[in-house]
């Protein structure tokens, strides 16, 4: 049975991500942690293609199932663990409470994909770069980062360190040659479809980063 996220469909991009990982890895199983994975909107498109996946939130709703409130009132959300297993994939999905800057995986993989998580005001007791650091620590040498980064667009963001201009990211992997960056691409602000914790259409500003951790790192 197929199952939907509350955050919607991903991007078409993102096929086309896990197509440039799986021929980049070269395995009939290619792993991925996805970081800030809420619901799985990026988590079962990578199981169904065959993907395993390491899987990490600090919401235990998103993840386990439950009911959320917004403005739109009272929400029940099925969660990743029900969806896993009503796709039958609990073997390939590992899935784990907790905060991605505390809890390391045990090994490193294929392709580490984040998607709109490292603004997010929990995680503000860290830098940026140190962020960006430890989820790309978690890439094996020759595999690939992707990280879908916020731009400072809505008023909230302006002026949080973790969510700054775009020259900011440029001047990152600049620093970090240990990155081979395949594209780095700030958007112009779009919108995006009311979803979960935000049931009005908005608009947001996102960037996204591509880069290829160089094998021998
Ligand atoms: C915008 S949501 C995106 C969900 C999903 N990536 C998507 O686009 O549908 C970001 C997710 O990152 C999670 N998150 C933020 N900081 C985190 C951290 N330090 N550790 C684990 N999860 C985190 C949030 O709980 C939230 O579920």
């Amino acid at each position: 049975m197929k199952t939907s996220s509350l955050w919607g469909a991903p991007p078409s991009r993102y096929y086309s991500l896990l197509r440039k990982v799986a021929a980049n890895a070269g395995v009939e199983h290619p792993t991925m942690a996805v970081l800030g994975c809420a619901d799985g909107k990026f988590v079962l498109p990578a199981a169904r293609r065959g993907f395993k996946v390491w899987a990490i939130d600090i919401d235990e709703v998103t993840l386990f199932g439950g009911v959320k409130k917004d403005t739109s009132g009272e929400v029940p959300v099925p969660g990743l663990a029900n969806r896993v297993k009503a796709e039958g994939f609990e073997d390939s999905v590992e899935i784990v409470h907790g905060d991605f800057m505390a809890v390391r995986p045990d090994r490193t993989f294929d392709c580490v994909f984040t998607s709109g998580a490292l603004q997010y005001s929990n995680n503000l007791d860290h830098t940026l770069a140190e962020m960006v650091d430890a989820v790309g620590d978690c890439v094996k040498p020759g595999g690939l980062l992707y990280i879908d980064y916020m731009l400072p667009y809505e008023e909230k963001y302006q002026g949080r360190p973790t969510c700054p201009e775009a020259p900011w990211w440029q001047e990152y992997f600049k620093s970090r040659p240990r990155w081979d960056v395949k594209y780095n691409r700030a958007m112009p602000p779009t919108l995006d479809k009311a979803h979960l914790d935000y049931p009005v259409d908005h608009y947001h500003q996102w960037g996204h980063v591509l880069a290829r951790l160089t094998p021998g790192s």
